[in-house]
């Protein structure tokens, strides 16, 4: 044997000798490789005298053709041995129970909250926004409650620290500081609602420390009494989907409206649930009011030429009132059998189906 079937014998073994691709490959870096023994021998040819060149060369050759192809034919063995053992391994057992696939459920505030948003924004409104934690001024002060006045402790605020610079701060207790909070920076006319948290130290069946509040504004010319009443009595058609829900608006005291009112329904109650648009029953639903010039002048906006109306009702009290919801502190527990009970699937509550 001289060395070229030395070296063939041995390239051959190995090649057999591999039991994986990766095994195989470095065989073939071996014999083939840029450094490979094969590779090497072709380049001597560069060095050698034409005649030794076409003897060797055409042996070379054969040995770089019976190598090539006895890795090829190995690689096809190797390929196919791997892809049974991962067939084996992978199989799926289609017979197999298939695993249990839940959806989340829409929690009914965020329904009320969209369909609010909804209705409100057919009538032409859009959603403003401001902080939760806000300054005495937003949420008391400039709404026309000066520092003494008795709201402010029935609020049942919670007081934070005082900034740096000796600012009062709250948890906002009522949604109505972004009525200031629009009109310093919009100018008439305005048409807004504010959904958003607010907060007061109190808990009972009927209120936690956190709830929510929608708050609604609008300010133009010309605007009264009987905009304010066509638009909730709009607003509460389509949201309890009673129509001709009887309602009166009944006179009440809050410091930013003048006149202010409160609106109830009418409803029944019947073995604990309760009924909307039937019966002879009231049930107060929102504060509103018209806009008390005090509150459009801290705002730089003209009283003589600009009127607003403005409302706030607790998303939460309408939800339990619409859903006959008897706990509000249900709505907070984290309770998965509740929100499965009472939640909203995703797909009727973002298309409307649920109004
Ligand atoms: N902010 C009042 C509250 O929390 C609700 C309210 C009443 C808002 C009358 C208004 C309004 O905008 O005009 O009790």
């Amino acid at each position: 044997m001289d060395n070229l079937d030395q070296l063939k014998a041995e390239i051959l073994g190995n090649i057999s000798k591999a039991n994986d691709l990766k095994s195989l490959d470095d065989v073939r870096v071996f014999a083939l490789g840029k450094q490979g023994a094969i590779t090497s021998l072709m380049k001597s040819l560069g060095t050698m005298s034409i005649e030794e060149k076409k003897e060797k060369g055409q042996k070379f050759n054969e040995l770089r053709i019976d190598i090539t192809e006895a890795l090829d034919q190995n690689k096809s063995v190797l390929e196919a041995k791997e892809l049974n053992s991962r067939l084996e391994t992978e199989k799926i057992d289609v017979t197999l129970p298939s695993r249990i696939f839940e959806t989340g459920k829409i929690h009914p505030l965020s329904q009320t909250w969209y369909d609010v948003v909804q209705i409100f924004g057919k009538m032409g409104f859009s959603v403003a926004e401001g902080p939760e934690i806000e300054d005495d001024f937003h949420n008391f002060t400039a709404l026309n409650v000066p520092d003494e006045h008795p709201a402010r402790q029935e609020q049942d605020t919670f007081y934070l620290p005082d900034t740096k610079d000796g600012k009062k701060m709250v948890l906002r207790t009522q949604t109505s500081s972004v009525q200031i909070r629009t009109m310093s920076k919009t100018k008439p006319p305005i048409r807004i609602i504010a959904p958003g948290r607010t907060y007061r130290s109190d808990s009972d069946p009927t209120h936690t420390p956190t709830f929510h509040q929608v708050e609604g504004l609008m300010v133009d010319k010309n605007i009264n009494m009987s905009h304010l009443k066509g638009c909730l009595i709009d607003f509460c058609q389509e949201y309890f989907g009673v129509e001709n829900v009887p309602v009166r608006f009944r006179p009440a005291f809050f410091p930013f409206t003048e006149p202010s009112a409160e609106m109830e329904i009418g409803c029944k109650r019947s073995s604990g649930e309760v009924i909307i648009g039937a019966g002879d029953e009231w049930l107060e639903i929102l504060g509103c009011g018209m806009v008390h010039p005090n509150v459009l002048k801290t705002c730089g906006i003209d009283s003589d030429e600009y009127q607003g109306f403005a409302f706030g009702m607790g998303l939460e009290r309408i939800t339990m009132l619409k859903y006959g919801l008897p706990d509000l502190r249900a709505f907070y527990e984290c309770d998965t059998r509740w929100i499965k009970h009472y939640g909203f699937s995703l797909f009727n509550s973002l298309s409307g189906d649920n109004l």
